[in-house]
């Protein structure tokens, strides 16, 4: 399902976290609690794999859906252990994955492995949550031409009815947990430039299409500055996603930010 609407889009990357499928399943009913009473935000949890379906209810709940931290490349069932296919994620309710996420490519994943698994989402009519971001900055701004090839090479040669459906989470890893945020200032700039890429790429409808959310270090503290000021479409949020009052107040805020 792409994420089409005006709505904000608050996707929690629970990363490693918690450690028992019985605290899992507390954060998920408490952030299920707080969906439901959203009016301009989804919410998107993340769970590690083996805490996904105790996570999601038989019953639909508004506002919430959820998401999966990685997807193999593989797209049919087969001798690959280790590996979790995008059908299966999409049997157990997933409708969204991460992908790219800058841990996982500091852990081997290539722009070529990336683009592959992102093909595997699509092709499972999911939608990927494609992570790309600068290591670092320059003052001559060689970082925005890194990113824009990293961006080239991750999206590889998916058509543009396939790219129509990707969503670009915008992460800065130096701004990953860290202690602060990227300026929402620096955020506006920095997500125009990813249109403008994904402009030059598809076509000037896309630039104006593609969903970007900004992550790395958001707190219910800077996150209505970065919605309101970074003109951000939504946020991808890790620690404060698996801390209770912080994440419920993180949705409000947002919400109110309309
Ligand atoms: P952080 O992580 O919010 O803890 O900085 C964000 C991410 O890695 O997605």
């Amino acid at each position: 399902m792409p994420h089409t609407s005006h709505k904000k889009l608050i996707v929690g990357n629970w990363k490693m976290n918690p450690a028992t499928s019985a605290e899992a399943k507390k954060l998920a009913r408490k952030f299920k609690r707080a969906a439901v009473t959203l009016e301009h935000t989804e919410v998107v949890i993340c769970p590690p794999l083996p805490f996904i379906t105790i996570c999601s209810s038989r019953k639909k709940v508004s506002h919430f859906h959820m998401g999966a931290q990685v997807a193999s490349t593989q797209e049919e069932s087969g001798p690959h252990t280790g590996e979790v296919g995008a059908h299966m994620l999409r049997d157990i309710g997933v409708e969204y994955v991460i992908v790219g996420h800058s841990e996982q490519r500091k852990r081997g994943d290539t722009d070529l492995l990336v683009a592959a698994r992102l093909k595997a989402v699509l092709g499972q009519g999911m939608t990927p949550i494609l992570c790309v971001g600068e290591a670092t900055r320059d003052e001559s701004g060689a970082y925005l031409e890194a990113l824009k090839n990293q961006i080239k090479a991750s999206c590889g040669d998916l058509l543009k009815s396939s790219a129509k459906s990707i969503i670009v989470a915008y992460e800065p890893i130096w701004a990953i947990g860290a202690a602060e945020a990227m300026k929402a200032e620096d955020v506006y700039e920095t997500s125009l430039f990813i249109k403008k890429v994904f402009a030059d790429l598809y076509g000037a409808d896309m630039g104006l299409k593609v969903t970007v959310l900004y992550g790395g270090s958001v707190t219910f503290r800077n996150a209505p500055d970065i919605i309101a000021i970074g003109k951000v479409d939504g946020l991808l949020v890790g620690r404060e996603s698996v801390n209770v009052p912080g994440f419920v107040e993180l949705l409000k805020a947002v919400d109110l930010v309309g």
